[in-house]
């Protein structure tokens, strides 16, 4: 992906290079091209069984290089990335840089540890290694320098990531994401299967259209390439710079005149359920006794609405006291949103109406797997939440989704910010859809297809 740059003398970095595969990929591309300015490559790398072999690999192209008459200069740093690159006495070259390629660790940063700490004395806030490492590669970099990493693809969206997305584009313009389709176990997070992307950034560059590119897996085999224009990934009005990354199937959504609405303009909200069972135990019961209310979980789901109570592992109640109230939404219409798609699920947004009717109690324990729309903590009206859950469960909403989500799970954030038909439509469809048997796919989309 990297661009060929004939002029400059290159310094690549590589920041936890293994035995230095992606270095050497890039070197043999130097070879192919047969360029003849210097090279220097700064390697770091922590684990010393894998340096040895580093050394080695080095060393080979040390000789390649110097035999044709190129200059070639390695450094190894046998150490702790995060740890010398924020100390302000670091081994490497910071500001020298004009490649940097890498395949990170990935790996939670806990809030109160030290590469948090090492991270924020240098203004970076992020808490995950991989993007840990791209950050700081990033500020490594010379002006219009390279990056391209193969990392996850959570960080295109989710509040946790805001700050690490706000670095990338405030430094830099996003030329190419290639997108790999297929769930990879390699980055395990929560154990939620994510796809894989690698970004291709320039530092300081001036932001034109992006390249998305994709393939099934790494063989590469089916690679399709197209161009977009900057606003269709990073929406121009998104406080959250969420990054969207097309995936060649028409997005009727972010095209329509209709679909414009966020959620307070249509005064509802959309929060992660509450009640989080193993913190809640002693107020639990499987059975729904005397005192207590329903507590929702997705095992729940069934047809529009709700089953319940239901047999089977999940509780189904919730005690009704002063310190659960708090937890609890008052009796009324909501939808609800699984937050965990499960296998068999086609769609990664599957949405269901709780229905006071059926569910007659004063107070509704909604478990933490689920998220819910409501108003200020209360119901909303029964044709919103009906034409809500017809829209949300529609393909249109799921190839949307797709764009910006490349996991299975579903936070109120993402929720929070989408676009939604106006409320009066929502009506419209909520009167329609209470009169279906079921929400099928076919039927719903036929439906929303005349809202685009
Ligand atoms: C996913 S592997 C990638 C290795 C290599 N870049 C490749 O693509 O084959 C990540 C590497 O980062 C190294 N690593 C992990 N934490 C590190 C740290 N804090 N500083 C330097 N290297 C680290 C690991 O030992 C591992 O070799």
């Amino acid at each position: 992906m990297f661009k060929t740059v004939n002029s400059d003398n290159v310094h690549i970095l590589d920041a936890g290079a293994g035995v230095g595969s992606l270095t050497a990929a890039l070197l043999e591309r130097f070879i192919q091209e047969k360029r003849k300015n210097s090279i220097e490559v700064t390697a770091y790398e922590i684990d010393p069984v894998l340096t040895r072999y580093l050394t080695e690999n080095l060393a080979y192209y040390k000789s390649s290089f110097s035999k044709n008459g190129i200059p070639f200069k390695s450094h190894l740093i046998t150490g702790d990335f995060i740890a010398d690159t924020t100390s302000g006495e670091s081994e490497g070259f910071p500001g020298c840089y004009t490649h940097a390629i890498l395949n990170p660790p990935y790996k939670k940063i806990n809030s109160e540890s030290m590469h948090r700490i090492q991270l924020r004395s240098v203004g970076i806030e992020t808490v995950n290694l991989y993007s840990a490492f791209v950050a700081i590669s990033l500020m490594l970099l010379k002006d219009q320098g390279e990056l391209v990493a193969i990392i996850p693809r959570s960080f295109c969206n989710g509040n946790y990531y805001k700050p690490f997305r706000e670095l990338i584009i405030g430094n830099s313009a996003i030329q190419r994401i290639h997108l790999f389709d297929s769930r990879s176990q390699a980055f395990k997070e929560d154990s939620v299967l994510q796809e894989n992307i690698i970004i291709h950034l320039i530092k300081g560059a001036k932001q034109g259209k992006v390249v998305i590119s994709q393939s099934a897996d790494e063989s590469l085999h089916d690679l399709t390439l197209n161009s977009y224009s900057y606003s269709q990934i990073v929406k121009p009005r998104d406080q959250e710079f969420f990054i969207h990354i097309p995936n060649g199937e028409k997005n009727h959504l972010e095209n329509s005149k209709s679909i414009t609405y966020t959620l307070s303009e249509l005064s509802l909200e959309v929060s992660t359920g509450p009640v989080v069972d193993f913190r809640s135990k002693e107020y639990i019961s499987k059975e729904p006794l005397e005192g207590y209310v329903p507590l929702l979980y997705p095992t729940h789901f069934n047809g529009k609405e709700i089953q319940w109570p239901k047999e089977g592992k999940k509780p189904n109640a919730i005690a009704l006291l002063q310190e659960t109230q708090k937890m609890l939404y008052p009796k009324g219409f909501y939808t609800i949103v699984k937050r965990f798609s499960s296998k068999e699920e086609k769609q990664r947004i599957v949405a269901r109406v709780i229905n006071p009717r059926k569910l007659d109690f004063g107070y509704i324990g909604i478990e933490n797997h689920l998220n819910v729309f409501h108003s200020g903590k209360a119901g909303i009206p029964e044709d919103l939440a009906f034409g809500l859950a017809a829209y949300l469960n529609s393909s249109f909403v799921d190839t949307h989704f797709r764009s910006f989500n490349g996991h299975t799970q579903v936070n109120a954030t993402d929720l929070k910010q989408m676009k939604y038909p106006s409320r009066d439509v929502l009506i419209q469809l909520g009167k329609w859809a209470k009169g279906l048997k079921d929400f099928e796919q076919s039927v719903l989309d036929d439906r929303i297809k005349k809202l685009l």
